[in-house]
Formats: structure tokens, C-alpha cells, sequence
């Protein structure tokens, strides 16, 4: 059987096989490569059975945080969506926004089974999910998509730090196995977004303006769907300076002296 040259470039970038061509893969080869590394079973790598409801009630106020989390993911396929719907002339961007909702999903699954596991009340409605679904709906997208872009990808990164700050602190080894699992596929969302903003840059230098307002006048995607989202805790430097450091690398521009210059 001769398999079509998408087929061969695939399977050139196995790990164990060697470069069949000089022409760099494609970026969502990358992208599935690496969600193939990094998969988890919601149902087979979560210890379902040992979760401790007395341990996890502990800190209470770590559940109601995971609440909120888990509300801001369900969220994705309506802000997704319309970024699909912008990208839809990109093969790298429809790649990355459906890891992104695959992926999102399972954590807001994985979380929101957790929370009934424990008895964490007020449980999630389906009616809850929807109704912040069609508010979102109702305000419609916010910014340029490259600003979205920078939004996503903000929001990611700082999500990493949240899930392992919260995993950090948890007192159900359960939900700290699970929060590990999240916080790695949001380094790995964060960089797929990052990608995509570096080729828009590449190809367009004239956004890099754009990219670093929309650090400076950051806010999470989800604070479109629940009040007070959670994104890292507060005063946490390393999230801080690795977020300015996330941008300063993408747009070869200080956040400062981005600051200054418009002052
Ligand atoms: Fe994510």
C-alpha cells in the first residue's frame, strides 16, 4: 500500500524513526505528538475508588475554588468556538482549539466528578452550565482574535500554576494526582497557543503592539463565564514572572519598557 506524503511525514516523525525529509513538520504533528505523550484516562488514571471525602472537606475552600475551575472549562466550547470559527484557514490553530476542547472537557469532567464524589454542594447543574454558555452568547467574543490568542494563552499558563498550587495543597492524595495531570496538558495549551501567535508574529510583526496591550490589559477567559475565576493565587511570583517572561520571549519587546514607551 503507498501511503499519501501526510501519511509518511506522520510516521518520519515517530521518535524512533529517522527524518525522511528535510521539510519541517507541521505544527499540529507536534501537537499530537505531544498530547499523545502527555494522555491520561479520566477513567483508568484517576483513583476513583480511594478518593477520601472527610480529607477532602478539610479544605473546603480548595473545592469551591476547583468549582469555579471546573465551570470555566465547561465553558470553552462557546469562546472555542468562535476561535475556531476565525482560524478556520489555519491547520495548526483548528488542531490546537480541538486538543483545547478534547482536553478542556476532560478536565472539566474529571473535576466536576471529583467535586460529586466528595459531595461538594452546591453540585454543578447542567442548567448552570448553560445558562453561563448562553450569558457568554449574549456579550458575544471580546477583542481581535490575536488578542484572544493572547488571552488563551495567558489563561493557560496561568492555570497551569493554579491546578498546581491548589494540587499542591490538597489533602486528598486523589485530587493532587489529579490536579498534576491538569496542571502539565495546561504547560502544553499554553504553548500550542504561544505557537500560533509566534507564526502570526512571524508573519506579521506589525501585532506585536497588539500582543503585548493585550498582556498588560490581561483578563481570563473565564471571567466571561464565572465571577472571580481563579487563574494562580495571589502574589504568586513565579506565575507572575514566568507570565511577563511568556510574552517578553514571544514579542522580543520588555513588558517595561512596552509601558514606557507609551507613556
Ligand atoms: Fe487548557
Amino acid at each position: 500500500m503507498t501511503l499519501p506524503p501526510s501519511a509518511l511525514d506522520l510516521h518520519s516523525s515517530a521518535p524512533s524513526g529517522a527524518s525522511r525529509s528535510a521539510t519541517p513538520r507541521p505544527g499540529y504533528v507536534r501537537l499530537a505528538a505531544a498530547a499523545d505523550r502527555g494522555r491520561w484516562s479520566v477513567e483508568r488514571d484517576v483513583r476513583w475508588s480511594s478518593v477520601d471525602p472527610a480529607r477532602a472537606h478539610e479544605r473546603s475552600d480548595l473545592l469551591a475554588q476547583l468549582c469555579t475551575a471546573a465551570l470555566s472549562e465547561s465553558y470553552h466550547p462557546v469562546h472555542l468556538g468562535w476561535m475556531l470559527h476565525d482560524t478556520w484557514d489555519d491547520i495548526d490553530a483548528g488542531a490546537a482549539i480541538a486538543f483545547e476542547l478534547y482536553e478542556g472537557f476532560k478536565h472539566f469532567h474529571a473535576l466536576r466528578s471529583y467535586l460529586d464524589a466528595v459531595g461538594f454542594e452546591p453540585a454543578i447543574t447542567d442548567a448552570e452550565l448553560v445558562a453561563i454558555r448562553a450569558n457568554a452568547r449574549a456579550v458575544g467574543p471580546k477583542g481581535s482574535l490575536v488578542e484572544r490568542l493572547v488571552e488563551f494563552m495567558l489563561s493557560e499558563h496561568l492555570a497551569s500554576y493554579f491546578f498546581r498550587r491548589i494540587g499542591e495543597q490538597a489533602t486528598d492524595a486523589v485530587l493532587a494526582e489529579l490536579l498534576a495531570f491538569i496542571a502539565a496538558d495546561e504547560v502544553r495549551h499554553a504553548q500550542a497557543a504561544s505557537d500560533l501567535l509566534a507564526t502570526r508574529i512571524a508573519a506579521d510583526p506589525s501585532v506585536v503592539p497588539t500582543v503585548l496591550d493585550a498582556a498588560v490589559h490581561f483578563h481570563h477567559f473565564g471571567e466571561q463565564a464565572v465571577p472571580d475565576v481563579p487563574v494562580a493565587l495571589p502574589g504568586d511570583p513565579l506565575a507572575i514572572r514566568s507570565f511577563t517572561r511568556r510574552i517578553e520571549r514571544l514579542c522580543g519587546v520588555r513588558l517595561v519598557d512596552h509601558l514606557k514607551r507609551q507613556l
